[in-house]
């Protein structure tokens, strides 16, 4: 490819937003030109911007510290300079699902790490190893837009990571019923220890929202394209609880799974060990080569050893084993703010370049 596509950044002094900059430092496609935020950031330098709130183990890339932070508000001005953008912006859903939308009537696609137009019937929400084939209904949601090129796309929720796709790899054997407690990290808050004293050492029962979100995204991922919108699948049934625990980054997921068709350990393994999608067949940039690792030793997956694995985007599942109650139980692991945030929608992207649904403007 002889030229990078230009991105924009909404919402590039956040948590989310800075996870962005760091990946897509270096990225062969996609060149970062644009970052905005909110009036309060707007006309800074990044790096003035930001000031401490740098939360990346990585130094701030040399090539946005002098870029001038844009109003995300002012939607013509940003899009003029951009190929397409990526959402990490926190304003209340109306605001976002608004925004998101004037900024795709523009003609530039979003690629959104916000939940606000996750339920909406034409926008894909997309795991590229799982649904990449939910990017069709991208043309139903232009034409209803009035747009040729412009569209809004989203990732999933970061909870559902550790294990939609472990469930996805055993399809075969139907799952039908789920239960799964997950332990999430404070970075899913946007937070550190440092903004978050009151994590050290405790445990919060509630995380706003999220419990909903982790029974019921799955289903949407699992869902068929029909005239023109996604229509989500009735099973496996999930319910969950969301549990905040004192780690700075990676979710982990303790599940419990019911089969129709009663499956082995070992037949189990080899479907998560074997398990590939699209991201893998076009050796996209930030594809893992292998998405889904088994460990076998019983004190792994853990989030110290593990929540990198594949630069973080590749998921560890480990302590598979028989249930009295339920066929199986096994213990999943992800990184939050990479697979579950702005990795997920880096991945996104580059896949809907492969599919052709974002080019040059
Ligand atoms: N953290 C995660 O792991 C995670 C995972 C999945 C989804 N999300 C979602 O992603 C979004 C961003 O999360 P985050 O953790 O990165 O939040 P954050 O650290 O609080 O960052 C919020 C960003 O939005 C901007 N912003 C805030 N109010 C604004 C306004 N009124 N107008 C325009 N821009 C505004 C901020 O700009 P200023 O710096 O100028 O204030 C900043 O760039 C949230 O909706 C969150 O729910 C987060």
């Amino acid at each position: 490819m002889s030229e990078k596509l230009r991105v924009g950044i909404l919402g590039a002094t956040g948590m989310v937003g800075q996870r962005f900059i760091s990946l897509l430092e270096n990225h062969p496609w996609f060149e970062v030109v644009t970052v905005a935020a909110s009036p309060r950031s707007a006309g800074k330098t990044y790096e003035e911007a930001v000031g401490g709130r740098w939360k990346m183990d990585t130094p701030m890339p040399e090539a946005v510290k002098k870029l001038i932070v844009m109003n995300v508000n002012e939607v013509e001005k940003v899009a003029a300079t951009v190929d397409f953008v990526f959402s990490a912006v926190d304003m209340s859903k109306e605001e976002i699902k608004k925004i998101e939308e004037e900024y795709a009537k523009t003609e530039t696609p979003v690629v959104s790490n916000n939940s606000a137009h996750r339920w909406t019937p034409d926008v894909p929400m997309v795991v590229p190893e799982i649904n990449p084939e939910h990017f069709d209904v991208i043309e139903s949601q232009k034409k209803r837009l009035g747009t040729t090129r412009g569209f809004i796309a989203v990732k999933p929720n970061c909870s559902i990571q550790s294990y939609a796709p472990v469930l996805t790899a055993w399809k075969e054997f139907e799952p039908y019923e789920v239960v799964a407690t997950t332990y999430q990290a404070i970075s899913g808050a946007g937070k550190t220890f440092k903004d978050w004293p009151e994590m050290v050492g405790n445990i919060i029962p509630y995380i706003g929202g999220e419990e909903e979100k982790s029974e019921k995204e799955p289903l949407r991922i699992w869902g068929k394209v029909e005239d023109g919108v996604i229509k989500p699948a009735t099973e496996p049934v999930i319910t969950c609880q969301c549990i905040r625990v004192p780690v700075l980054n990676g979710h982990t997921a303790a599940v419990f799974v019911k089969f129709r068709k009663k499956p082995t350990k070992e037949q189990l393994i080899k479907a998560l060990v074997e398990f590939k999608g699209l991201p893998q067949e076009l050796e996209l940039p930030s594809a893992p080569k292998q998405f889904i690792q088994y460990l076998e030793e019983d004190n792994r997956p853990q989030v110290t050893e593990d929540v990198n694995f594949e630069h973080g985007m590749g998921v560890s599942v480990g302590r598979l084993r028989e249930d009295t109650v339920y066929d199986w139980k096994f213990v999943g692991l992800s990184h939050n703010t990479v697979r579950g945030a702005a990795g997920g929608a880096v991945l996104c992207a580059e896949t809907l370049k492969a599919k052709g649904y974002i080019q040059a403007k």
